[in-house]
């Protein structure tokens, strides 16, 4: 089955077909970051523009990648939910015109469900239940049980911050540049992860799996203005982004350890942008008992937004068979 996937949720335009859920024939990718990292963040507006720009190619591209006509393809997969949304209505309009012109059913899909799903393409093992999955990327931060395809259950999830977003807001605050997490990592690589001691919010039992990143921002917010920006030399910008970078990776990896040992699950996965870091790929392979496996994105790409993993999920979503037009949450999800 090969399904064509849609995704717009936010400042990538982009399009893939998939076949049954895990070979990848095609996967266009369109981005605006360029343009956000003028302003430090992504504007809605300036990304909504950029996809009704590129959609109409990023489609024809990702089917001519295949090399697929509109009479292969089975199915239409869109995200339509959480994220911008002027954003999203591109992509979503996009989809329900070609499902309606082509007679395709049309699959709505989640966008961390998608996230999820990433970790399933191009992979030759079967999956084993149960799996634990962070769930980390600028917008979402949160800790899901999957006890079987598209059966979630979230454990965990951020109070105000997610990582990324954190990851963001830190590189802004020493001048690093937009996305914070690559460029943070970067200029981690010459600092010292100990030079300062940053918070590790673990939270209390009744939130042991919930997490909480605005009080280690605002620690090095406050780091940076004793030091005066001005004058912070690029040594003690490294050893920031490296002491930064220690403490966040702690605690995803410590929370993340803790609750698979709890749930005695099978596999452990990292999804979403800030699964690209190393440290926290590192960090949680050193901390992993026997016998559970750690998955991350076979491809840095299927880490950040990508329309391959929205055609992954949709071929394991039980509406591919039902109900295409009705839109459910996907058990548990949060929707926005
Ligand atoms: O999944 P994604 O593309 O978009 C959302 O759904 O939010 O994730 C983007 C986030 C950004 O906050 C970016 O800073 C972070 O992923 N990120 C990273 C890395 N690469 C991207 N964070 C840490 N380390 C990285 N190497
Ligand atoms: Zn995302």
């Amino acid at each position: 089955m090969k399904i064509l996937g849609i995704e717009t949720s936010c400042d990538e335009t982009a399009a893939a077909v998939v076949e049954d859920g895990v070979k990848v024939m095609s996967n266009v990718i369109a981005s605006s970051v360029d343009l956000h990292a003028k302003t430090g963040g992504v504007v809605p507006e300036v990304a909504a523009r950029e996809h009704i720009r590129q959609i109409t190619p990023v489609v024809d591209h990702a089917l001519m990648e295949a090399k697929v006509s509109w009479d292969d393809i089975d199915a239409i997969a869109v995200t339509h939910a959480p994220g911008l949304v002027a954003s999203l209505l591109i992509g979503i309009n996009t989809a329900q015109t070609l499902a309606y012109i082509h007679k395709k059913p049309l699959i709505p899909i989640h966008h961390i469900a998608a996230h999820i799903y990433a970790n399933f393409l191009e992979r030759e093992k079967a999956p084993e239940f149960p799996i634990l999955i962070l769930t980390v990327s600028g917008g979402h931060n949160e800790l899901v049980l999957m006890k079987g395809h598209y059966q979630f259950e979230v454990i965990g999830e951020t109070l105000d911050d997610a990582a990324g977003e954190a990851f963001d807001k830190v590189a802004r605050l020493l001048n690093l540049g937009f996305p914070g997490g690559p460029v943070i990592a970067k200029a981690a690589e010459k600092g010292n992860p100990q030079a300062i001691n940053f918070p590790r919010p673990m939270l209390d039992k009744n939130n042991r799996f919930n997490f909480s990143f605005s009080g280690l921002k605002s620690a090095v917010r406050r780091e940076t203005e004793n030091s005066q920006l001005s004058t912070l030399n690029s040594q003690l910008i490294s050893d920031i982004a490296a002491s930064f970078q220690a403490a966040v990776t702690d605690v995803l990896s410590d929370k993340l350890i803790n609750a698979a040992e709890e749930f005695d699950v099978k596999e452990v996965h990292l999804a979403g942008g800030v699964s690209a870091n190393q440290l926290l790929r590192q960090k949680t392979s050193e901390k992993l008992g026997d016998g559970i496996r750690l998955v991350y994105p076979k491809n840095l790409i299927y880490c950040t937004d990508n329309a391959a993993m929205v055609a992954g999920a949709a071929y394991f979503c039980p509406q591919k068979d039902g109900d295409f037009r009705k839109i459910e949450a996907h058990s548990q999800l949060p929707l926005l």
